[in-house]
């Protein structure tokens, strides 16, 4: 078995390879470009350590693997012109060094290599490949439709803000892994257990992207402190805010989301002494805390030696405690 760093070294070797020398460059250049910037490779490596877990030859899946890394990057390039972010693992992002025309056809572009190379699955798993993947994709965009119009609403309550972060990130995980599982010849109950493990690490994982996007340190986390402060994204902070606020608390919050002339770090700051006030970092983390232990209870139901697990169970504890 492979340890996840060993995988991740295969994963940015294979993505290092990726040729993109069709024309025009102008549509491929941006891809190298979004690739080449690193990231963490969750989403391969997560594939990767489930199906070594079965087998052996992770090499046979890094075309699927590849394809998922290059979907979460689309996802990226457009997720950034919708957010009006500027920069992305600490590079200006794909919108701001060319234009939105580029990051939307590049982004499209990305979508339909992605399923290219998904397709090239073992043809006795294809059909449950790509109906986990289609499905996937297909959610994420719901997830991201209702993340845009959250933004506009000041009543959304946790279990929708919950139910959208499943829906845009934490399905994708889900996916990773049980394609992994799929296409190792896991059982279908295997298969669904992790399913539930991969989506329960990917609840807890926007939740620390949410914590760090306020928390968190420019120069390890590559996004814009305060970003979703700006947007008045509807994050598990501040709903939680809204929910514990004293009236006076309250109405400053509600000031500032309704604000439509402001200096950018002066409402950070504001928010943000505001979450230390009412206390909701603790509270996130709670929260963060009970979903690694429900994916640790999913993942103690599949049907493997604890040994085989280790390396996903301790890759998933790694990320509980990442700060990027
Ligand atoms: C960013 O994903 C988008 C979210 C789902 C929070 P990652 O945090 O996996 O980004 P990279 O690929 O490591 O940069
Ligand atoms: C992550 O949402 C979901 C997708 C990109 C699909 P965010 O908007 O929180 O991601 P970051 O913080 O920009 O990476
Ligand atoms: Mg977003
Ligand atoms: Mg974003
Ligand atoms: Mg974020």
């Amino acid at each position: 078995m492979y340890t996840s760093n060993q995988l991740l070294e295969k994963v940015n070797q294979a993505l290092d390879h990726l040729a993109y020398d069709r024309q025009p460059q102008g549509l491929y250049a941006p891809i190298k470009y979004e690739l080449s910037l690193g990231g963490k490779r969750l989403r391969p490596v997560l594939m990767l350590l489930t199906y070594n877990m079965y087998k052996e030859d992770v090499e046979n899946i890094m075309m699927q693997a590849l394809g998922l890394e290059i979907y979460h990057n689309f996802t990226l390039l457009h997720d950034d012109v919708m957010d009006r972010a500027d920069v992305r693992r600490g590079k200006p992002c794909v919108h701001k060094v060319w234009n939105d025309n580029t990051a939307i056809l590049s982004g499209d572009t990305m979508i339909v290599d992605s399923f290219i190379r998904m397709q090239q699955c073992d043809p006795a798993h294809l059909p449950d490949v790509m109906d986990v993947f289609s499905r996937t994709a297909l959610e994420i965009s719901e997830g991201q439709q209702y993340d845009m119009e959250f933004e506009s609403r000041n009543d959304v309550k946790e279990e929708e803000y919950l139910e959208m972060i499943r829906l845009k990130t934490s399905v994708l995980l889900a996916c990773a892994v049980k394609i992994g599982a799929l296409l190792g010849n896991a059982t279908n109950e295997d298969a669904a257990l992790l399913y539930d493990f991969g989506e329960r690490i990917g609840l807890a994982f926007q939740l620390q992207d949410d914590y760090l996007d306020v928390y968190g340190d420019f120069a390890v986390f590559g996004k814009r402190i305060g970003g979703d402060i700006l947007c008045n994204k509807k994050t598990y902070l501040l709903i939680k805010a809204f929910e514990h606020a004293n009236e006076g608390q309250r109405k400053e919050l509600e000031s500032w989301v309704s604000r439509t002339e402001y200096a950018p770090q002066e409402k950070i700051d504001a928010v943000t002494r505001l979450y230390n006030e009412i206390g909701v970092r603790e509270l996130c983390d709670q929260k963060i805390n009970m979903f690694f232990q429900l994916a640790e209870q999913s993942l103690q139901k599949v049907s493997l030696p604890w040994e085989k697990k280790s390396q996903l169970w301790n890759y998933a504890l790694q990320l509980m405690s990442r700060k990027s």
